[in-house]
């Protein structure tokens, strides 16, 4: 570091920066294109958490908008604002579990950017669990004094379903498995890191979900805001998300949580592939294996694109690189079917029965592609 660059840097730093302890309790704040809504944040964080030693970890994925340059000044001026800056990554959970591990706080809280959460609660949290008689506080929506503000119909019913869902396959004894804020001891924490997904948007019960034991879980009514700043970033594809979340727990991290989303993803392929198959081989007359490989290669293409949306979210191929990875997923894919072909023909020829014929082909070709594609197309 140059002398000019750290004078440059001190000049920032106020006067006498208050001598920092380590803090008890670490606020996590996912944040994505939350600029706007960060210095609300941190000033409604201290008036509620007066007399508790606190830090905020707040967790940005390189928003186009700026947030982690004015996190980074806003720390200059109050280390107790801390950042965590990801590139070429997304995803509220994951960015949850590293803010978390970022840390080395005693207890830590989640908790969005967006003021939708009422930091008010959080003393009341923090007083809960010193009590030392549960792992986890969560501010719940749905528990006497809670409420879900003003949501429409439609969503309001979504997230019930969602929850009752969860409830039902995690079996957690909590009434808002659903919300995004909430607070834990350390210890229980890594207890259920082992166990994570760390896939989609709902951490805490990815975290219920994996913990060895049941958590002892204690709850605080709040009622959630409306955003003021910003824009919400879930959209119909966290749908997706969900379900392989619920998904990997049902099944105990089996299987890598990307193949669920690719196996998933291969079952639309089947879908189109049995479309373009029929059309193809009944109703038009071709021959077996000719529409075996036209039905083939437009299964591919499609199965391309959803899995560049779906199961790549996180690292979606763009631009020149969507291209690339269109010829790559191509060639893995081209030696994949030949598998294909090669299995269901031979199946075909010795029992003529063509429907397990083409399920053996496309089974032998999703192991294949996704080990293959993992390797040279979505390669990060
Ligand atoms: N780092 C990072 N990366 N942060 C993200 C990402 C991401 O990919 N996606 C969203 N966030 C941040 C947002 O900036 C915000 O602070 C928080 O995560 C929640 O995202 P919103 O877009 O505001 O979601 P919401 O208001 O629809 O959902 C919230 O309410 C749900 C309850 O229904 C979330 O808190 C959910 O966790 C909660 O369950
Ligand atoms: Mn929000």
């Amino acid at each position: 570091m140059s002398g000019r660059f750290l004078a440059d840097a001190l000049a920032v730093a106020p006067p006498q920066a208050p001598a920092m302890l380590p803090a008890d309790l670490a606020i996590v704040v996912p944040a994505f294109n939350e600029v706007a809504n960060i210095d609300i944040l941190v000033a409604a964080i201290d008036r509620a958490l007066e007399g508790v030693r606190w830090e905020v970890v707040i967790v940005d994925d390189n928003s186009p908008d700026g947030t982690a340059a004015h996190v980074r000044e806003v720390a200059r001026r109050d280390p107790r604002v801390r950042l965590l800056h990801r590139y070429g990554r997304r995803g509220l959970s994951s960015a949850c579990v590293e803010g978390i591990q970022a840390t080395t706080a005693p207890v830590v809280a989640v908790m969005d950017a967006d003021m939708q959460h009422d930091e008010r609660i959080l003393a009341a949290m923090f007083a809960r669990i010193g009590q030392g008689d549960v792992d986890l506080v969560v501010g719940s929506r749905y528990v006497e004094g809670g409420g879900i503000g003003d949501w429409s119909k439609g969503r309001a019913a979504m997230s019930r379903l969602a929850t009752r869902l969860a409830t039902r396959l995690t079996r957690t004894p909590i009434s808002d498995p659903m919300s995004g804020f909430f607070m834990l001891r350390r210890d229980a924490f890594l207890a259920a890191l082992p166990g994570l997904s760390s896939v989609g948007f709902k951490i805490l019960l990815d975290i219920a979900a994996s913990s060895p034991k049941p958590l002892r879980v204690a709850e605080v009514p709040y009622t959630f805001r409306l955003r003021q700043h910003g824009e919400s970033k879930l959209d119909a594809l966290v749908l997706w998300d969900y379900l392989q979340l619920l998904i990997d727990k049902m099944i105990g991290h089996l299987v890598p949580v990307r193949f669920v989303s690719f196996a998933m993803v291969g079952m639309v392929g089947v879908a189109v592939h049995f479309a373009v198959l029929t059309t193809l081989y009944k109703a038009f007359g071709t021959s077996f294996s000719k529409s075996q490989v036209v039905a083939t290669l437009v299964a591919t293409s499609s199965n391309f694109f959803l899995n560049n949306v779906l199961t790549y979210r996180d690292q979606r191929l763009k631009g020149f690189d969507l291209l690339t990875g269109w010829i790559s997923f191509n060639i893995v894919c081209v030696i994949g079917a030949l598998a294909n072909v090669g299995v269901a023909r031979w199946l075909f020829v010795h029992q003529s029965y063509w429907v397990l014929s083409a399920l053996a082909g496309v089974a032998v070709t999703t192991v294949w592609n996704y080990a293959m594609s993992a390797v040279f197309t979505w390669r990060r």
